[in-house]
């Protein structure tokens, strides 16, 4: 296990609005090389965790110690492994981490060639490869414009579906292969490489990121104690909005108003702030994107 630092988004935000109090139980569904989550042992938390990725969860296991409880699982297991205890705050840190897409073996960068993998858990699912070789062109375009944003979806589509009937068969099982055949049919817009768009998409499809938040946003507000607050970081617009909408709906910000603009609801959740707060990408490049939302259960 390399020491790569994953400089963690936000954290002292994250510590803030967890307001960490000593013995307090907290869950971070996002464990990754446990940035956030030694904050909260830091101050006296106690941490149940989840990462999907086991190298991750190893990492965190070094990080945290003993004490913390930590399962390779998806964040949308959390309910179950809480197993009716409430949490005094949870964190969702969406995404993935630089150590994943630094490391080419993972296949996850289109700068480092690698194996076209991109599997948060490498051990269960289909790859990038896998998917590639068998996805119909429309679901194809359909993931590359909605979850990568590439305008030129139907293009790149149709380039990486012609790729499986040349003769003789040359597969996409690379990273590079994919990054070269994308830069030959889409044009490169600023300093941004023409795939970064694509790998997105692919990504957030094969590890069903959508999936795992909207199950997320569904049961874990209810896993919170009294006063406990949820916390969560998104770095694409599609999660932000889904947190956005979810947050606003359990605070019943969509209820009627009163006369003096209230919402008359009888909701046990409150929005501790209405706007999101962004990250600094001058601390960290990764936060550039970063929008954090926090939802509270009222005491
Ligand atoms: C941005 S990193 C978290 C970094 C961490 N907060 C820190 O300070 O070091 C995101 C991590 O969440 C994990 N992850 C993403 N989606 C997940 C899911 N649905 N279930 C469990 N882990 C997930 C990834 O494997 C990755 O390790």
């Amino acid at each position: 296990m390399d020491e790569t630092p994953h400089l963690s988004v936000l954290l002292e935000d994250v510590v803030d609005l967890l307001a960490v109090r000593p013995g307090g139980l907290y869950a971070d569904g996002t464990l990754g090389w446990g940035g956030h989550a030694a904050a909260v042992v830091s101050r006296g938390g106690r941490v149940v965790g989840t990462d999907r990725d086991a190298e991750a969860l190893a990492a965190a296991r070094t990080r945290l110690g003993p004490e913390a409880e930590l399962h390779h699982a998806r964040f949308s297991a959390l309910p179950a492994l809480l197993a009716g205890r409430l949490a005094d705050g949870i964190l969702l840190d969406l995404g993935v981490s630089s150590p994943q897409l630094d490391r080419p073996e993972r296949g996850f960068s289109f700068r480092l060639n690698g194996p076209l993998d991109m599997r948060m858990d490498p051990s269960s699912g289909e790859s990038a490869a896998e998917w590639l070789a068998r996805v119909g062109a429309d679901e194809l375009a359909d993931v590359l414009y909605k979850y990568g944003e590439e305008r030129q979806s139907r293009r790149v589509a149709r380039a990486i579906i012609a790729r499986r009937s040349v003769e003789p068969p040359e597969p996409l099982v690379t990273t590079r292969q994919l990054a070269e055949l994308v830069a030959s049919v889409v044009r490169a817009e600023g300093r941004i490489h023409p795939a970064t768009r694509t790998f997105q998409g692919i990504r957030i499809a094969i590890n069903d990121e959508l999936g795992e938040l909207e199950r997320a946003l569904a049961a874990l507000p209810d896993c919170l104690a009294p006063g406990g607050r949820l916390v969560v970081i998104s770095f694409h617009s599609l999660e932000d909005r889904a947190v956005k909408s979810a947050f606003r709906r359990l605070a019943g910000e969509d209820a009627p108003r009163d006369l003096y603009g209230n919402p008359v609801s009888t909701t046990p959740f409150r929005l501790v702030e209405r706007r999101a707060r962004r990250g600094d990408a001058d601390v960290n490049p990764r936060a550039r994107s970063a929008r954090l939302r926090v939802l509270e259960r009222i005491a």
